[in-house]
């Protein structure tokens, strides 16, 4: 496929390289960028994954380099470089190893690939959104995070597997901060339309939450890193700015006077398409919703308070 789109993806770990072999499959754009610092890993990824999809009959190029300069003309900027957490961390613990990585990485996006709309992967992710777009001083609509579609994912699995019925049927929802405080919207979630609530009891629906919060540090106990789950998040962002579809999804935006937050970056629903952030969406929340989504908020404000940038 030989359009002119470019997507970068800055990072070529297993999550990067994860990302460019599923989106090289379902052919979301014409060229594939991987960049990192590490000398060959980048071009030998690439090159492992072109072989994969000419298999496959797939024709997206995915090309490697250790250059920034290389992104030049990117339509979309993934930005996953930096460090992951090991067993028994937080998210947040990784604010200031990789808060330094994220605004040197955002700079370079912001000097290379002006016109670019950028995801935002690296934890803690919502202040790293936040730094992602003061570095690249990009309209706001142009910088986005991934995460709470991921945390979606499992939520989504955990429902199905207690209903025993297809993933195809659940509808949910999740916002707040990818970390501790995110917020499973039981009351926003359905199988076919029947609300949730009325098909698992009050105890059964904190059970599911619960283990939506905490299911990644099982993840990373089990097999040192989460890898594919965020990575399909990922492509699904990149195929809805991609192909201008217009997928309501929740990502971390920021939210200038949005659900009553003003200059923070944090997760919720929005209109995902060509333009990056179309339109975020206010949806109602209750007492107990609106304290966990704020205690989210407060958390991500003083982690950004806490970084001498
Ligand atoms: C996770 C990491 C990507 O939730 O934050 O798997």
């Amino acid at each position: 496929m030989h359009d002119d789109n470019m997507i970068t993806i800055v990072g070529s770990g297993k999550v990067g390289s994860s990302i460019a072999l599923q989106a090289g499959m379902r052919e979301i754009d014409g060229e594939i960028l991987l960049i990192d610092i590490i000398k060959g890993l980048p071009q030998g990824e690439a090159m492992d994954i072109n072989h994969t999809l000419a298999e496959q009959g797939r024709d997206t190029i995915v090309r490697g380099s250790n250059e920034y300069a290389d992104m030049q003309g990117s339509d979309i900027v993934v930005i996953v470089a930096g460090v992951g957490r090991k067993p028994g961390m937080t998210r947040m613990d990784l604010l200031n190893t990789n808060a330094g990585i994220v605004r040197d990485v955002a700079r370079k996006v912001g000097e290379y690939a002006k016109g670019s709309i950028v995801v935002t992967v690296t934890n803690p992710l919502d202040p790293m959104t936040y730094i992602t777009l003061k570095a690249t001083d990009f309209k706001p609509n142009r910088v986005m995070g991934m995460g709470n579609l991921l945390d979606l994912s499992r939520f989504r699995s955990f429902i199905a597997d207690e209903l025993k019925v297809s993933r195809r049927s659940i509808q949910a929802l999740v916002i707040g901060e990818h970390g501790e405080n995110m917020l499973p919207l039981v009351r926003y979630s359905s199988i076919a339309g029947i609300p949730l609530t009325q098909l698992i009891s009050n105890e059964k629906a904190k059970e599911l939450v619960e283990k939506t919060r905490k299911v990644a540090a099982e993840v990373i106990a089990l097999k040192g890193a989460t890898i594919y789950a965020p990575a399909n998040a990922v492509v699904e962002m990149l195929d809805a700015i991609s192909n201008d579809r217009r997928v309501v999804m929740p990502v971390c935006a920021y939210t200038d006077g949005k659900y009553g937050v003003n200059d923070i970056c944090i997760g919720v629903p929005a209109v995902i398409g060509r333009e990056g952030i179309e339109e975020i969406i206010e949806v109602e929340l209750n007492d107990e919703e609106r304290t966990i989504f704020e205690n989210g908020v407060n958390a991500v404000r003083e982690a950004i308070r806490s970084l001498k940038l």
